[in-house]
C-alpha cells in the first residue's frame, strides 16, 4: 500500500507540469490534418490499403529514398538514373502551405537547408487530391487524365515517366503509400492562431453541425490541395542588362542546380563553384540549345528512353522569372 501510494505521488508529480501547461493546443498540434478532420466528418482520402499482405512502411520508405530496399524484402532497383528524392523534397517546403510561391520557398529553403527544386514535396501529398496540374498536361497529354486525381496513378506516372524507372508492383505501391501517410500534414503545418487552435478545440465537443463544419472549412483553408504548375519560356531576348541580383542567385545555384549537378550526382554534367563551371554555363547562358541554362531550365531536357537521365523543367511557380535572372546574374558575375 505504501509503495502503491508513492507511485501514485511520483506519477501525479510528473504528469501535474503537464495539466497546469500554458501550451494547451500542444496534443491538437502534434495531430494529423486527416485525423482532425474525420472529427469533423471529412473523410480522408489516400490511406494505404493496409490489409494487403506484405505492405510496409519501411520497405515505403527505403523506396522513395534509395530505390531499392537495405533490409528486408527485396526490392528491384525501381530506376536505374534516379531516386524519388533526386526531385521531391520529403519535409515542409512552403512556409506558409496556403501560399505555395518560389520567393518564400527559397528563403525556407535556405533556412533550413533543404533543396530548391522541380517538383513538389511530398510532404502532405496524401492531403492533396490534384496532381499534375495545369500545363502538366501539355508536357504528358493523356497520361496526365488518371494521374490528375488519383495518388496512386499520379505516382506510377512519375515512377515511369519522371524516373525513367519501371512501374512499381502493387504492395510496393501501397508501401509507398504507407510511407507517404507518415509524412502527411499535422495541425501545427498550419500555423494556426490561439484562437483558431481553440476554435478548432471547441468543435470537437460542439453539438452544432454548423461548428464542425466550420472547424472543417478553417482547417482547409490552411493549405492547398493542388499544386499549381504553369509552364513558361525563357526571354527571347537574351542580351538584356543584368536585372537579377547575384547574392540570390547563388543560393538557387547551390540549392538547386548543384542538388543534382555536384559531382555528376544525378548527370554526367558535373558542375561545382569553381570557375571552370562557371565559365562554361555563363559562354552557353544566351544560346538557344539544350547548353543554355534559360533552355534547360524552362524546357528540360528530352530523355533518350532507357539510355539516359533527362533534367525537369521549372515552371514559374517552381523558380519565378526574377529567380532565373537572379541565377544569370551570379553566373556572369562569377564567370568569364
Ligand atoms: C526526375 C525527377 C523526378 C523523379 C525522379 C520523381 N519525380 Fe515525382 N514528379 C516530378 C515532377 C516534375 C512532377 C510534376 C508535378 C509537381 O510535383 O509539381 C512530379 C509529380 C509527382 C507527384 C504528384 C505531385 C503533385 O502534387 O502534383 C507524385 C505523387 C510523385 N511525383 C511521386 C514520385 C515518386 C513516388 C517518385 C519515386 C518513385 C518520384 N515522384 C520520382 C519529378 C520527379
Ligand atoms: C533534379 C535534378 C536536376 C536539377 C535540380 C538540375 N539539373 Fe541540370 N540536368 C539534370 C540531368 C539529369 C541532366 C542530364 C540530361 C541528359 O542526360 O539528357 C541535366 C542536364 C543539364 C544541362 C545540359 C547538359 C548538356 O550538355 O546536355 C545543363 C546546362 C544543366 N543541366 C544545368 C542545370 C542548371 C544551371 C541547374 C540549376 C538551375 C540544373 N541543371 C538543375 C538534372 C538536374
Amino acid at each position: 500500500m505504501k509503495y502503491l501510494i508513492m507511485f501514485c505521488i511520483v506519477l501525479l508529480t510528473s504528469i501535474a507540469p503537464g495539466l497546469f501547461d500554458n501550451e494547451n493546443y500542444r496534443d491538437l498540434e502534434e495531430r494529423k490534418v486527416s485525423e482532425v478532420l474525420k472529427q469533423f466528418d471529412v473523410d480522408p482520402h489516400n490511406l494505404p490499403l493496409l490489409d494487403k499482405n506484405k505492405v510496409s512502411v519501411e520497405i515505403g520508405e527505403e523506396i522513395v529514398k534509395y530505390g531499392e530496399t537495405l533490409s528486408g524484402r527485396k526490392v528491384k532497383k525501381q530506376s536505374k538514373h534516379f531516386t524519388c528524392v533526386a526531385c521531391h523534397n520529403l519535409v515542409k517546403e512552403d512556409p506558409v502551405l496556403s501560399s505555395p510561391n518560389p520567393e518564400d520557398r527559397l528563403a525556407y529553403a535556405v533556412e533550413n537547408d533543404l533543396p530548391f527544386l522541380q517538383a513538389t514535396t511530398l510532404y502532405g501529398v496524401v492531403n492533396r487530391t490534384h496532381y499534375y496540374n495545369d500545363d502538366y498536361v501539355k508536357k504528358y497529354g493523356d497520361l496526365v487524365d488518371d494521374a490528375r486525381n488519383d495518388l496512386r496513378s499520379a505516382i506510377q506516372l512519375c515512377a515511369t515517366e519522371c524516373a525513367q524507372g519501371r512501374k512499381l508492383k502493387s504492395w510496393e505501391m501501397e508501401s509507398v503509400v504507407a510511407y507517404l501517410n507518415t509524412i502527411d500534414l499535422k495541425i501545427k503545418d498550419l500555423d494556426l492562431s490561439a484562437q483558431e487552435l481553440q476554435n478548432v478545440d471547441n468543435a470537437f465537443d460542439s453539438k452544432s453541425i454548423d461548428d464542425k463544419k466550420a472547424a472543417a472549412n478553417l482547417i482547409q483553408s490552411k493549405y492547398s490541395i493542388a499544386s499549381p504548375a504553369t509552364f513558361v519560356d525563357p526571354p527571347e531576348n537574351r542580351s538584356l542588362d543584368l536585372t537579377g541580383n547575384a547574392y540570390r542567385g547563388e543560393l538557387i545555384y547551390d540549392h538547386s542546380c548543384l542538388h543534382c549537378h555536384e559531382n555528376g550526382k544525378f548527370s554526367f554534367l558535373q558542375l561545382d563553384e569553381s570557375k571552370l563551371s562557371l565559365n562554361y554555363l555563363k559562354k552557353n547562358f544566351p544560346k538557344y540549345n539544350r547548353r543554355s541554362v534559360y533552355q534547360v531550365a524552362r524546357y528540360g531536357t528530352q530523355p533518350l528512353y532507357g539510355k539516359r537521365s533527362y533534367m525537369p523543367h521549372y515552371t514559374v511557380d517552381r523558380m519565378s522569372e526574377r529567380q532565373l535572372e537572379d541565377l544569370r546574374a551570379y553566373i556572369y558575375t562569377e564567370g568569364k
